[in-house]
């Protein structure tokens, strides 16, 4: 599947982007909006929070096209979203909760919108995430900073709350992070030409095991279609 945010984009002037559970600091939706906002102009921010002391304080820092607003997976907000990152929200919940938040999150999103569902550690240098459509999961990315990089089946740790539980053995999840830790390590000859391009190697030859999504990927991250590697 070839999928580029950046048609999406262009293709959807004037479209509302909402990162949900923007936590103790705006930090997060002020940043998505810094960048994105330098390309997409016209594109309007709101940050969700349960929390209403965190919305309070967050919007002592708003600013034109950037709003922040009470609420959660029913996404309040007026207009239906193109973009819902939610961020390090579904951790706290129980996995079994997962689907019916997700079905929430989607009911809201804008006609070809899409979810960004995932988890990263506190400085960012694992993350896991879902991209989800209207209707289903489609696609889990993976990124890892390479820079000392041992096992790259370390990422396990932040799965999403769909899959954390089940990087046991008999789960895909857990046989495709072997895989990828093996070729890791068969490719280790590739360490003279620095670590991006191991990771390249290692990646390309799941290939043939595995549907990696044929997108450009910033270094260290690597997508598989959602059905490979979907809890039973
Ligand atoms: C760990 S912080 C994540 C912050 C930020 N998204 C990030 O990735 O750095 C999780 C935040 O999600 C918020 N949260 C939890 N459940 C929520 C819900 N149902 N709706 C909105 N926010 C929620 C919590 O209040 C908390 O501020």
């Amino acid at each position: 599947m070839l999928w580029r945010y950046e048609d999406l984009l262009r293709r959807n002037t004037h479209s509302l982007v909402v990162d949900l559970g923007f936590g103790a600091t705006s930090i997060t939706t002020l940043e998505m909006a810094a960048r994105l906002r330098t390309k997409y102009t016209d594109l309007e921010f709101v940050g969700l929070e349960i929390d209403p002391e965190r919305v309070k304080v967050a919007n002592q820092s708003a600013q034109p096209h950037i709003n922040f607003q009470l609420g959660g997976f029913e996404i309040p907000t007026t207009q239906k979203p193109l973009i819902i990152r939610a961020f390090n929200v579904l951790r706290q919940y129980e996995e079994s909760e997962v689907a019916k938040y997700w079905a929430m999150m989607q009911a809201r999103l804008a006609p070809n919108g899409r979810i960004i569902e995932g988890t990263c550690d506190e400085i960012g240098r694992r993350a896991t995430w879902i991209e989800l459509d209207n209707s289903q999961p489609l696609t889990l990315s993976l990124g890892v900073r390479l820079h000392g990089l041992d096992d790259p089946s370390e990422v396990a740790e932040r799965l999403p709350k769909i899959l954390i539980h089940r990087n046991t053995r008999g789960n895909r999840i857990h046989t495709f992070l072997q895989d990828l830790s093996r070729s890791w390590d068969s490719h280790s000859g590739y360490r003279v030409f620095g670590p991006n391009q191991r990771w390249r190697a290692a990646v390309n030859s799941l290939r043939d095991s595995w549907p990696i999504v044929n997108k450009q990927h910033r270094e260290g991250e690597l997508t598989i279609e959602w059905s490979a590697i979907a809890p039973d």
